[in-house]
């Protein structure tokens, strides 16, 4: 199979076993699974306790549509590695799945103050009433991580870049510290997907992908997956074993679909990312843009090291001259950049194929580096004409000046 990515994409997961040769494996939907024999029964039984990825003795450990997408989340996302991945319903149930997998009680968290901000709340909940020990870190730490590690450090968690504020963190720096070390790392790869990530590359044992983004790519189905290093599998697996959870066949095949024009799409969400970015750059209610991809963002040569591209999510800063004395946050300024806009949508699941605005608020998020910034906006550039996209920004400053010029 050529080496490729975009051929990649193409190849997986179409094989299956029928004399009718559809160019899409079938949506297979099942609780029961049917077996020929008690032998057959006790077979396949204990190959789903072994971990036996193509193996199933009921609907929950997978069907033929779940089973094709495990194969390509494996081989697109650790190409070259000894993978496995496992399916959730939604990205966030990937996350939690794979910490409750990876860590006990006593055990010590590394995160990055920058994290999703339904991860922060899952580790500062859950993970902490069940006695492990969380602490955030700064997001540009680099190799400096070394510091915080004690001796029940079990796991460094990633997330590059950083959820609405972009900063790109070093991570095979981290990777190198944890393994001298004994720790484990796992890192959110929601936001370049394989199509311009390869974490396992940088010496990442676990990454989680939001399949929700751009995987989809049309805003329709929400999923997850964890990919680990095999030697993580068994713990993995008996964690969503346990937990029962699954995917239906439908919500797999849509992702299916979805990934095939993953590479076509996100090289025109980088495409139209930067065009957005660059104009944004230049007006004068715009204090900066927070995009890896341009040269002045702090960690743009990691960025240019890392990644092999950019996708379409990104946040600017407003100066405070252009909020008044609104500020950050949702409020009549923001509203008004924001609402009655012509392409942009006002949303939070983000990595479809339409743009999407939305002011950040912080406010409490953060606790090492709290945003002390002016107002943060971020936008997801999705596939329409960036001239439209601008000529619909350029309406909202308009109508953003206007309200904070009456004093509303
Ligand atoms: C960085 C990041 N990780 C994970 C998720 C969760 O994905 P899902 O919506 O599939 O739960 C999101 C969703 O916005 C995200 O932005």
């Amino acid at each position: 199979m050529s080496s490729h990515l975009s051929s990649r994409l193409i190849a997986t997961a179409r094989a299956f076993d029928s004399p009718v040769a559809t160019a899409n494996i079938p949506v297979y939907r099942a609780s029961t699974v049917l077996m020929r024999d008690l032998d057959e029964a006790r077979r396949v039984g204990e190959a789903v306790g072994r971990g036996d990825r193509h193996a199933s003795s009921y609907g929950t450990a997978g069907t033929p549509s779940t089973m094709a997408l495990m194969d390509a989340v494996v081989e697109l996302e650790a190409p070259g590695h000894d993978c496995r991945a496992a399916l959730m319903p939604s990205g966030l149930s990937a996350i939690s799945t794979l910490l409750l997998a990876l860590l006990g009680p006593r055990d010590h968290l590394l995160v990055p103050d920058s994290v999703y901000g339904p991860t922060r709340a899952f580790c500062d909940g859950m993970l902490t009433a069940h006695g492990i020990e969380v602490e955030y870190y700064a997001p540009a730490i680099g190799a400096a991580i070394e510091s915080r590690i004690r001796p029940n450090t079990r796991l460094i968690y990633l997330e590059s870049p950083g959820s609405y504020t972009f900063e790109i963190q070093d991570i095979p720096a981290i990777c190198a510290v944890a393994r001298r070390r004994g720790v484990l790392t796992a890192v959110d790869n929601a936001w370049a997907s394989p199509v311009f990530a390869r974490p396992f590359d940088w010496g990442v044992d676990a990454s989680v992908l939001p399949l929700t983004k751009y995987w989809s790519g049309h805003s329709d189905v929400l999923m997850g997956a964890a990919v680990v290093r095999a030697e993580l599998w068994p713990r993995l697996w008996a964690t969503v074993r346990g937990l029962g959870l699954c995917v239906g066949g439908d919500d797999a095949y849509l992702i299916l679909r979805g990934l095939r024009t993953a590479e076509v799409r996100m090289r025109r969400h980088q495409e139209n990312g930067l065009v957005v970015a660059r104009w944004l750059a230049s007006r004068p209610e715009v204090a900066r843009v927070l995009h890896p991809g341009l040269p002045d963002h702090p960690q743009h040569a990691l960025w240019q090291r890392d990644f092999s591209g950019a996708s379409g999510l990104f946040a600017f800063e407003l100066t405070r001259a252009a909020t008044g004395a609104h500020g950050a946050g949702f409020n009549p300024a923001t509203a008004a950049l924001c609402e009655r806009r012509r392409h942009f949508g006002i949303g939070y699941s983000w990595g479809g194929f339409e743009s999407l605005i939305m002011p950040a608020r912080l406010e409490g998020g953060r606790s090492v580096e709290p945003w002390t910034g002016g107002a943060l906006v971020r936008v997801h550039i999705g596939l329409e004409d960036p001239a439209d996209l601008i000529a619909d920004l350029e309406e909202g400053f308009e109508a953003m000046r206007a309200v904070v010029s009456r004093g509303a």
